[in-house]
Formats: C-alpha cells, sequence, structure tokens
C-alpha cells in the first residue's frame, strides 16, 4: 500500500486502457495526481512502462504496466486478473483504447492514417477490427471489470471514451462513427443493468484533442482548418482537458450521475 494521501481518488485503484498514450495517458498521470495507484494496461509495452516511470517519479502513488490486447476477451481477463492480484481490488475504470481505422498505428512515424474511407469500398475486415477494439474491446473491458467488482463487493466507477462522433455523421469514418455511438449506448445500458452493485458507467465524448490519433489531421492545413471550422472555440482540446472530465465521472464529486456520456468538444455541439 501507498501512503494514504488527500484526492479525489485517494487510495483507490485505477485501470486504464489506452493508458500508454493520449487521452489515457493524460487521464493514469491526472488520477495519480489525485491519489489513485494506477494500472497503465495497452499494446503498446514502451510507451506503457515509460507512462508507468512517469506516474513513479510524480507521485508516491503505485504504477504497473499491463500489456493487453482489448480485442481479445482472454487478454482482458488476464489483464484484470492481474491487476486484482497486484493491487487487490479495481475502483475506477477508463476503457480509453481505441483506433482511428483499422490501419491505425499509435505513435508510429507512419500511423496507418489514409484519410477517408468510403463504406462502398471499406474491406469487411476493416470494419470488423473498427468495431472488434473500439466497441467491443470496451464491452469487454467494462463487464470483465464490473465482475471483480461485484465480486469484491467494490462500488466503483466505469468510464468509457467515445467521442464527438458518436452523435455527428464523418463521411469516410463509418467504422468509427458507429464504434463510438455504439460506446455511448453500452454506457447507458450497462449503467442500468450496474445500478443494483452501485456500480456508475459513464462516458466522455470528445472533440478533436491533441494526441497521436489526430496529429496527422493537425499536420495538414486542411484538416486543421476543418477542425477549427467544426469547433467554436476555434482549437483543438488538451488530453488534460478530458482527462479533468473523466477524473469528475470517476470519482464522488459525479455520485449522482449515471449512464451519461459528457461531450468535452469546443462547443461543437451547440452551434
Ligand atoms: N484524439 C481525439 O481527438 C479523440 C477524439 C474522440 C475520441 N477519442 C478516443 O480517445 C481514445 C484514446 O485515443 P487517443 O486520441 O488518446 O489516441 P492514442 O493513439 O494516443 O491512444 C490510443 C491508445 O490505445 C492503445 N490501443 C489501441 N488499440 C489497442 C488494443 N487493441 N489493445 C490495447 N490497447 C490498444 C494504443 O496503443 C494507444 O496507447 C480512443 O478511444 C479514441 O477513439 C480521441
Amino acid at each position: 500500500m501507498g501512503t494514504p494521501q488527500e484526492g479525489r481518488l485517494a487510495d483507490k485503484v485505477a485501470l486504464l486502457t489506452g493508458g500508454a498514450s493520449g487521452i489515457g495517458r493524460a487521464c493514469a498521470l491526472r488520477y495519480a495526481e489525485e491519489g489513485a495507484d494506477v494500472v497503465v494496461a495497452d499494446r503498446d509495452a514502451k510507451r506503457g512502462a515509460e507512462v508507468v516511470a512517469e506516474i513513479r517519479n510524480a507521485s508516491n502513488r503505485r504504477a504497473l504496466f499491463i500489456e493487453v490486447d482489448v480485442s481479445s476477451e482472454d487478454s482482458i481477463e488476464a489483464m484484470a486478473a492481474a491487476a486484482v492480484t497486484e493491487f487487490g481490488r479495481i475502483d475506477t475504470v477508463l476503457a480509453a483504447a481505441g483506433i482511428s481505422s483499422a490501419q491505425y498505428v499509435s505513435g508510429a512515424a507512419a500511423d496507418g492514417q489514409t484519410g477517408a474511407r468510403p463504406l462502398v469500398t471499406t474491406k469487411l475486415s476493416d470494419w470488423q477490427r473498427v468495431l472488434d477494439v473500439n466497441l467491443t474491446g470496451v464491452m469487454l473491458t467494462d463487464r470483465i471489470c464490473a465482475r471483480h467488482m461485484i465480486e469484491l463487493g467494490v462500488a466503483g466507477t466505469i468510464v468509457n471514451v467515445a467521442s464527438s462522433a458518436a452523435k455527428i455523421a464523418l463521411p469516410g469514418a463509418a467504422d468509427y462513427c458507429v464504434s463510438k455511438a455504439g460506446v455511448a449506448m453500452l454506457t447507458q445500458v450497462l449503467a442500468l443493468e450496474l445500478l443494483e452493485h452501485g456500480i456508475r458507467v459513464n462516458g466522455i465524448g470528445p472533440g478533436f484533442i491533441e494526441t497521436p490519433m489526430t496529429q496527422s489531421m493537425r499536420d495538414d492545413p486542411d484538416g486543421l482548418a476543418a477542425i477549427v471550422a467544426r469547433t467554436p472555440m476555434g482549437r483543438v482540446g488538451t488530453p488534460r482537458e478530458m482527462a479533468n472530465a473523466a477524473l469528475y465521472l470517476a470519482c464522488d464529486e459525479s455520485s449522482y450521475t449515471t449512464g451519461h456520456t459528457i461531450y468535452p468538444n469546443g462547443g461543437m455541439f451547440v452551434g
């Protein structure tokens, strides 16, 4: 056990998929600042280990990296079991692992992003891959971690990372939009199912955020102009801004909120 301390997540155990990069990484750091012990779970072991080292340097919290592929039920089961073995329980989950397309590789020099993918010519295997990671991966993460919470009597919280693309149709990204709309509905259904266990399930639906996922778009002047045109605040969001939204949903300050996805997106849905 680390030293007991103050904070919105004091002495809670947080497990974050996608914790090696971008929004998941920012949440891992933010949660540790608020007193949580942190399990960083990701397929990227190198960057995951870096985040763990950052947390250990910046706080007195325990941090652990677990390699996981969220498109595999076995892998997620092993991840959750290892987290419980190591830290005793899981109090809060962030399901952030995701891909923008079947070819996307987070953090790679050639990240695989090739622009629009019209649905009429999208390969079924590509469609399936995006759904497997972004939707089924979140569903499996949620339910496997929820089983541990129920077994251990933990009235925990789950925060799913959807996207503003759950609500706006982006031509050329049907797989992504549909996967994220699915995550928003999953959040609603699971919230009702887990009420009796005192587990709250909420989500965040970011707009355009400064992470590797938007790097190619931000590097392209036309892409950046499109982001600004869609965003009343006229700028991309920061990963820390997303972490603050997720933190609210993860901690007791949101105790009367469940089944809700909030959209920190610079006013995109306002007009
Ligand atoms: N960046 C944005 O503008 C934006 C907007 C809305 C929603 N999102 C969502 O936020 C989440 C995080 O994205 P990000 O922007 O931080 O991108 P990112 O590429 O920086 O991070 C994604 C992380 O997920 C991990 N990951 C991918 N597939 C995985 C798998 N099968 N198993 C385990 N880990 C896997 C990657 O290794 C990476 O660490 C995603 O779900 C994304 O769809 C991002």
